[in-house]
């Protein structure tokens, strides 16, 4: 999958918030997923109109003030500006994104709700440029499907976080009570469609790059396709 068409897509995405990519997004999107009103009233309603999210990485686990937290796939960054609310003042916010207008929606973003403790980086989530053990949390939502590597992703991630830390994601899966949906669906990679794996494999692969306490918290009504649903997953580093 060559990531110029990612970068196409969600280019298209960042400088048009409000066109129908064929998967929900925007305000509503994030109340169907359960983001906490009091966050949606902290927040400029002009960034909600970009958010993309899969599921909600947020109600997998307590988040505590002052820790710094890396949003791996970060897109036009709502979940930055919700990961900063939880931070304060004291935390530190982290994103990562692959597509340059991506980065810089996210960036103008930051400024427009006032968090000045969000940094966003342009890079592969597959080679963090982020140093060892440097991060308390991984959070990430809708991203890791698009990688080629979720080896290399995972990895990444164990590097990057402090002793245990945790990580929670939401992603697009297999879904596994309707198999035959994906013989004869036209799979995108880009969509979050072709690059979903099964939730077994996902536990499987965070297990093989060292996370313990893996599993799967929940899944949800997202859609990308007949063959894939959102899920929400959390893990730990030893
Ligand atoms: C479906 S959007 C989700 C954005 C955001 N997390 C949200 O919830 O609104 C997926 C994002 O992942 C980014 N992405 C895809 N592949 C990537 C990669 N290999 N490295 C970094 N970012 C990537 C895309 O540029 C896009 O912004």
């Amino acid at each position: 999958m060559s990531n110029h068409s990612i970068m196409d897509l969600y280019t298209d995405l960042a400088n048009n918030p409000d066109k129908d990519f064929g998967w929900d997004t925007g305000l509503q999107n994030a109340r169907n997923h359960g983001y906490k009103e009091e966050w949606i009233e902290s927040i400029p309603d002009e960034i909600w109109r970009y958010c993309a999210a899969v599921g909600n990485p947020f109600n997998a686990g307590e988040f505590h003030e002052g820790e710094s937290i890396l949003d791996i796939g970060c897109g036009a960054g709502i979940d930055l500006c919700v990961a900063s609310l939880l931070a304060g003042k004291n935390g530190n916010v982290f994103g990562v994104d692959i597509t340059p207008a991506m980065v810089e929606r996210s960036r103008q973003n930051a400024n427009l709700a006032g968090m000045s403790n969000i940094t966003v980086y342009e890079s592969s989530i597959e080679e963090l440029p982020l140093s060892d053990c440097v991060v308390n949390t991984v959070i990430s939502n809708g991203a890791i499907n698009l990688a080629t590597s979720k080896e290399a992703v995972f990895s990444e991630i164990y590097r990057v976080l402090s002793h245990g830390g945790r990580l929670f994601f939401s992603d697009m899966i297999k879904d596994e009570t309707n198999p035959e949906a994906s013989c004869c669906a036209k799979e995108s990679w880009a969509n979050c469609v072709a690059g979903t794996l099964k939730s077994d494999e996902l536990i499987q692969l965070l297990t093989n790059a060292g996370f313990v306490d893996t599993r799967i918290t929940d899944t949800n009504h997202y859609k990308t396709s007949a063959s894939t649903i959102g899920a929400t997953f959390s893990a730990r580093k030893i």
